[in-house]
Order: structure tokens, then C-alpha cells, then sequence
């Protein structure tokens, strides 16, 4: 991605707004624990429209009638902090790569901002945004309203992500090969876990042998915490423990993936630990995978999102129903949610800078968006029976599955774009034996 597509997604962001003032910030510094902090990640939508990656920093867009202006505040290069931490881009750094009109020490930024809000109207920012750079336009912007002989002051304030993440729906070619990057590198995590998957391992030794994967191919991080769950650990939704022993016997659901500067991926895979399915485990998996294919064969432009969740909660009443598990008819069960104690989640969410991208899901009516070429959604339907529910059949109880990809929507219909994981009983009984 180079610099010029972060001033053209600026540049779309000035054109849906009539005039006003955008200020967005960089994510905070983390603390971990008394001195320590968590590696630093950017704010998703700051990152979507500069590109640059350092804390402590602001993104001020300027629209009038006559002009339009985008001022960047960054930290400052110091000797102390290049000493400790290395070189920051600095300011005069930031103006030589950035395509924006000014740059500023991010300690000027108090002097500037009540100069950039004075004569406008509309204020734009995050409205979760609690820093205080923030705290100090709206005290500005109050300060100037209340100023005798100001006639023009901000009178309104707007939301600017859901302008930024309505943007975010549709993934150009450049973000969509970083996801493809990302997957192909969780491909080979998942690969190697089934391959060095054995009876007695603990569920962590598998997150370690992925991770491995991650950071020795150069991917910073892992884009959520990961998932290991042997047996019945699978039924617990966020199990990130990892801490138990994986059994003869027993499946394994890991839900684990990486991200490439910046983007993510979410894979979710079920596999025997002991590298065979059982009668009762390939029937669980195959009505899932089943599920699975069906809903991504029938994704394409056009079609509801909320369609789509509808169908897959019809096919997986229908495949409970086939199992034994719920008996009735599909509507019925529907309406009184009884598929929701065996499948209790969505069928699948958006993902780019976030796993869980925040796009949205409705229109400005409320009404269901439709797919369109280019956004990029998670398939992830799951069947989930406790070992302590005594009203299955005992051969199916500790069972969880989840089989999740990542699928773009094409102009003619879909793409997996994780379709290289191995994923049929076959291909995943065949994996565990390699
Ligand atoms: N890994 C989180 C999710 O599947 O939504
Ligand atoms: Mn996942
Ligand atoms: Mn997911």
C-alpha cells in the first residue's frame, strides 16, 4: 500500500462530509503491568486513512467551501526515546512520507486546534474516542462557542467511523492480498498443528507449535487470542486457556490465526487428536461442514446479509434434527430459539483491519445490507454438545465443531479465500498422518 492510498481514502472521507473538522487519534500506550506495556497496535480506522503505525499522534481533516487541508501531529524525534526505542519518523520524517498538507509536533497541537475549529460548524470524531486530544477540541470548540463575537462555532457533532468503516466494507486488491497473506500463513500453522498433534500433548504445546509459524514467517502478531480446546474445552465459545491435555479420542477445535501488518485472518479447524474420526465425531463434523459448504455456495452480490444468517440457522436446526438432537419442525424451533443451546453464535462476521471488522450490518433504514464485491466475511457455523447434557445421545456429548473461512465476495459470486486449509474428514485425517 503505498502513500496514495491513504490520500485517496482521505479524500473520500472529505467528499461525504459537507464542511467540518475530522479529528482522529492514535490508539493509547497500554499498560501491562506497572512499567511494562502491551506491544503497541494502532487504532484500525487512524491506520485505514494514514498509514502510520506511532502512538501519541492525530489526524486533523479540514473541509470548508473554499479548502481542504489535512494536518498530521506526530511525536517528535528525541535523542533519549531513539536511545531506548530507536528513531520515530519525527516530523520532519512524517512530511517527507506522508501526502499530507502540514505536519506538527504533537506537543503544538494545544495552539493549533482552537485556530482549526474556529469558524466551523461540524465537529467529526470517534464518540469512544476518550484521549485527551480529544477532550481538547470539544473544550476548545466550547471555549470558541462561548467566545463573545464568534457568530460560526461547532453546533454539531458526527460520528466519523461510521463514515471510515462503511469505507472499510469494501477491501481494495491491496488489502485483500494482506489477507490472503495472513491466511496463507494460518494455513501452515493449522497444517503443522494436525500434523504434530498427539494424544497427551497439552493444548498449549499446539498454540506454541502455531505461533512459531507466525512469528518465524515475520507475522507480528496473532490477530485475536487463540483458541486451542481439546474435547469438551471445545464448548466453552472463548476458551483461551489452553492449559488442559489433549485425550485419546477426542477432537481438537482450534480457532486461531494471524495477522499481516495489520489485517487479520480467522480460521477455525476440528481434528482428531489422535488423528481419526470416530463414528460419532465424523457425523457431528460432516453435518457442519456441510452446513458450512451450502452457506458459501450461496453467497454472492445481492444477497442479505441477514438472509444469509437466517439460512444458516434453517440448515443447522435441520442438521440437529438429523442427529437426533432436536426433534420438530425447523420454523417452530427457530421461533422458539431451541437450536441456540447447540448453536449459539452467528454464522459469520465481517474481517480486515479487525478480525471482527466494526463495518456495518444495516443500512441507514435498518434494513439488512446486501453483499457486494469485495467485502470479505468469516463462515463459521459450529455444533456444540456439553458433555453434561444428558438429553443427547451419549456418543455425541463432549463434541464441539466449528469450521471457519475467511470468503470474499466477487463480482460473480464468492471466493474461499482459505480454501487451501485442509478441511474434508479426508483431507484432514490424511494431514494428521503427514
Ligand atoms: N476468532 C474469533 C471469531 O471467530 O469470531
Ligand atoms: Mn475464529
Ligand atoms: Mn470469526
Amino acid at each position: 500500500m503505498n502513500e496514495t492510498h491513504y490520500q485517496a481514502r482521505r479524500q473520500k472521507l472529505l467528499d461525504s462530509i459537507e464542511e467540518g473538522i475530522i479529528v482522529l487519534s492514535s490508539s493509547p500506550l497500554q499498560t501491562r503491568s506497572n512499567d511494562t506495556e502491551y506491544p503497541y497496535r494502532q487504532n484500525s480506522d487512524f491506520y485505514y486513512l494514514s498509514g502510520f503505525e506511532e502512538a501519541n499522534a492525530l489526524l486533523v481533516l479540514v473541509k470548508t467551501k473554499e479548502f481542504e487541508k489535512t494536518v498530521l501531529f506526530v511525536e517528535p524525534n528525541s535523542d533519549e526515546f531513539a536511545l531506548w526505542n530507536g528513531a520515530r519518523l519525527g516530523v520532519e520524517g512524517a512530511l517527507k512520507r506522508f501526502l499530507v498538507d502540514e505536519v506538527h509536533s504533537i506537543f503544538e497541537y494545544t495552539n493549533h486546534i482552537k485556530e482549526i475549529l474556529r469558524e466551523h460548524i461540524a465537529l467529526y470524531f470517534d464518540f469512544n474516542d476518550d484521549s485527551n486530544h480529544l477532550k481538547l477540541a470539544q473544550k476548545s470548540a466550547k471555549e470558541l462557542r462561548e467566545s463573545r463575537g464568534v457568530k460560526r462555532y461547532i453546533r454539531t457533532f458526527h460520528d466519523v467511523t461510521h463514515l471510515t468503516r462503511t469505507m472499510r466494507l469494501i477491501k481494495s486488491f491491496e488489502e485483500i492480498d494482506k489477507i490472503r497473506h495472513a491466511i496463507s500463513l494460518t494455513a501452515s500453522a493449522h497444517h503443522e498443528a494436525m500434523k504434530r498433534c498427539k494424544n497427551g500433548m497439552q493444548e498449549f504445546e499446539l498454540q506454541a507449535c502455531m505461533s512459531y509459524v507466525f512469528l518465524s514467517n515475520g507475522a507480528v502478531s496473532e490477530a485475536y487470542g487463540a483458541i486451542v480446546a481439546g474435547g469438551n474445552n471445545a464448548n466453552t465459545l472463548h476458551y483461551i486457556n489452553n492449559r488442559d491435555v489433549l485425550k485419546e479420542g477426542d477432537l481438537v477445535l482450534i480457532d486461531a490465526a494471524c495477522e499481516w501488518e495489520l489485517y487479520a485472518s480467522d480460521i477455525t479447524r476440528t481434528f482428531p487428536v489422535n488423528g481419526k474420526f470416530s463414528d460419532a465425531q465424523r457425523e457431528v463434523y460432516e453435518k457442519v461442514l456441510d452446513v458450512q459448504l451450502r452457506i458459501i455456495e450461496a453467497m454472492k452480490p445481492n444477497v442479505k446479509r441477514d438472509w444469509l444468517q437466517r439460512y444458516s440457522e434453517e440448515l443447522l436446526c435441520q442438521a440437529l434434527i438429523d442427529l437426533g438432537i432436536l426433534s420438530g419442525e425447523v420454523n417452530a424451533l427457530i421461533e422458539a430459539k431451541a437450536h441456540k443451546k447447540y448453536a449459539p453464535h452467528g454464522i459469520g462476521h465481517w474481517m480486515g483491519l479487525d478480525v471482527h471488522d466494526p463495518c456495518p450490518y444495516v443500512d441507514d433504514r435498518g434494513e439488512s445490507l446486501v453483499f457486494c464485491a469485495g467485502m470479505v466475511m468469516t463462515i463459521e457455523p459450529g455444533i456444540y454438545i456439553r458433555a453434561d447434557d444428558e438429553s443427547v445421545a451419549e456418543k455425541y456429548r463432549g463434541i464441539g465443531v466449528r469450521i471457519e473461512d475467511n470468503i470474499l465476495i466477487t463480482a460473480e459470486g464468492c471466493e474461499n479465500l482459505s480454501s487451501m486449509i485442509a478441511k474434508t474428514v479426508d483431507e484432514i485425517e490424511e494431514m494428521c498422518k503427514s
